[in-house]
């Protein structure tokens, strides 16, 4: 719920705290009078402008994305994200989920740390299911990649899988102790998919970049790979070429046939320098 949430969040217009106000419906109001309102659906859009970035999540790909996770492919990923964030976690302080989606890996941490959480993801159809894929998650739609209306220190830890990352934001929002869990494909990650209906691969998937990209903000404190092989019906397949990026979407009807498929990702312990 939003009201779990709402002490760690700020107003993207003037940055000042969000009180939760319950009148016709709810809304969050800062000190200056900006006013947001809770969606029927639990969530709230912190954009300060109209209109989604064109990276947000479409209905249809959130809709692939939650059958292939409901499904538990990732179960194993969404195991080793949980011990990294139990281990990571302070006594105070939210669990924030940059790029959260449906808000699957989140859930399942808060099952493990008695923390709050905030889901922020661009998609309001990605924000929809997230505030309720946890009672304590808070759902905010809003931009990764400009300023978060989130409070700076807020987080003791910050979840960050398959999703954009911002090095400077990051480092705001997260409590000097804190520890930032970032999880991103390796090269050969989908390679029997990349192979046979020609995707492009994805191009984060180097290792170096991410150091690169962290740099001088963050240092690694560890390393976790994690690769197996899903055997996958048909439809799985093209579940999760459905559900990848939108240039990969007109192959999905292409799929006749189900098989073995690699899944190989790293997740990165970061904290700040
Ligand atoms: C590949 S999905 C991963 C979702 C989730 N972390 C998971 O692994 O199930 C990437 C997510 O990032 C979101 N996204 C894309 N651009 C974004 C942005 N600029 N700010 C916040 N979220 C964004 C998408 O809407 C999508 O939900
Ligand atoms: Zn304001």
């Amino acid at each position: 719920m939003i009201s779990e949430v709402v002490n760690w969040l700020s107003c993207p217009h003037c940055a000042t705290a969000l009180i939760v106000e319950a009148s016709s419906g709810l809304r969050l109001l800062c000190e200056e009078g900006h006013a947001f309102d809770v969606a029927r659906y639990g969530y709230v859009s912190l954009l300060p402008g109209a209109g989604a970035a064109d990276t947000a999540d479409t209905a249809a790909m959130v809709a692939e994305r939650d059958a292939f996770l409901g499904a538990g492919h990732y179960a194993g990923i969404a195991d080793l994200v949980t011990e990294l964030a139990a281990d990571a976690v302070a006594d105070d302080g939210v669990v924030l989920d940059l790029g959260a989606g449906t808000g699957y890996y989140l859930a399942q941490v808060l099952e493990a740390v008695d923390r709050p959480g905030i889901a922020l993801d661009i998609s309001k159809h990605a924000a929809r299911l997230a505030a309720r894929a946890h009672p304590r998650i808070g759902a905010v739609v809003a931009d990764a990649w400009s300023g978060l209306p989130v409070r700076g220190r807020a987080a003791s830890v910050l979840l960050n899988v398959f999703a954009p990352r911002n090095p400077r934001e990051m480092r705001r929002v997260l409590h000097p102790d804190g520890r930032a869990i970032v999880v991103v494909p390796e090269p050969d990650h989908f390679r029997e998919l990349i192979a046979e209906y020609g995707l492009m691969a994805v191009d984060d998937r180097k290792p170096e970049r991410l150091r690169e990209q962290f740099g001088d903000r963050f240092r690694v404190e560890s390393e976790h790979p994690y690769e197996t092989t899903l055997a996958l019906s048909a439809p799985e397949v093209s579940q999760i070429i459905g559900m990848g990026p939108n240039a990969w979407h007109e192959r999905a009807g292409e799929v006749r046939s189900g098989g073995a498929v690699t899944v190989a990702v790293r997740a990165y312990v970061l904290s700040q320098m």
